[in-house]
């Protein structure tokens, strides 16, 4: 008969599973790099590619304007294609995935190589593919609730998303309070205009957004406007 320990309370003391211990381990190592790769990044251009064509040459455009960390969404038959475009030919951009809703999603980009994924949201689903995974992941969370199911499962590097809508630099502040070793990139709403008093925040390691990257201009490759858009943006940011 197994002798069972129990701790003062009466509660039965378990083990961790290898399994567990390692997933947790593989998840910290996870966010670390994902820390160092938003913080290098500080601006990360969300973006929307309709064509295949598109890709590399916004890719090399962005690059050229001194963006080099890349989210390609997944929103569009394309993303997959063009990210591994973008991979192949522009080698001095560093591509992630965004908009990644699901396991299969997951899975998919898992599999393409790239540096790092994000989500608008979260499932438990979508959290255990991820601490299954060695791809740096950010979940995005918008309340407390949604940062409490993405800190249980050892990720504390979120996206806060939709950042303005969803209670803007004082909803960030407020769940600084509770929250104070969480690290955020915020997006939706983020633009030229506030992007350098988001990255003032303490808890901000970089913002994302699609104003680096207006499809406008994507639709009339207008790549000399897009790489503008970035050295205005850094110039800006700089001097900030
Ligand atoms: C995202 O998915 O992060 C948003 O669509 C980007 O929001 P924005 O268009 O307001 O920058």
């Amino acid at each position: 008969m197994p002798c069972r320990r129990r701790s003062g309370t009466g509660r039965r003391l378990r083990a961790k599973r290898p399994s567990e211990t390692k997933a947790k381990m593989t998840t910290t190592a996870q966010q670390n790099q994902l820390v160092a790769l938003f913080k290098a990044a500080t601006v990360i251009p969300v973006l929307t590619i309709e064509r295949i064509q598109d890709a590399v040459p916004l890719a090399r455009a962005l690059v050229a304007g001194g963006v080099r960390t890349l989210e390609v969404t997944l929103r569009t038959p394309v993303a997959i294609e063009a990210a591994r475009a973008m991979m192949a030919e522009v080698p001095e951009a560093v591509v992630g995935i965004g908009t990644i809703l699901n396991p299969a999603d997951f899975t998919r980009v898992e599999k393409l190589g790239v540096a790092f994924g994000i989500s608008p949201g979260l499932t438990p689903d979508l959290l255990k593919a991820a601490t299954d995974s060695s791809l740096p992941f950010a979940p995005g969370i918008a309340t407390a609730s949604e940062l409490m199911m993405a800190l249980s499962y050892g990720f504390d590097v979120a996206k806060f998303f939709p950042a303005e809508q969803a209670g803007g630099i004082k909803g960030l502040r407020a769940l600084g309070g509770p929250f104070p070793n969480v690290r955020f990139c915020p997006t939706g709403g983020v633009g030229e205009a506030n992007a350098a008093t988001w990255l003032a925040e303490p808890n901000v390691v970089a913002v994302g957004g699609s104003w680096l990257c207006p499809t406008a201009e994507i639709r009339a490759g207008n790549w000399a406007g897009i790489t503008a858009i970035c050295q205005r943006t850094l110039k800006a940011l700089k001097g900030a």
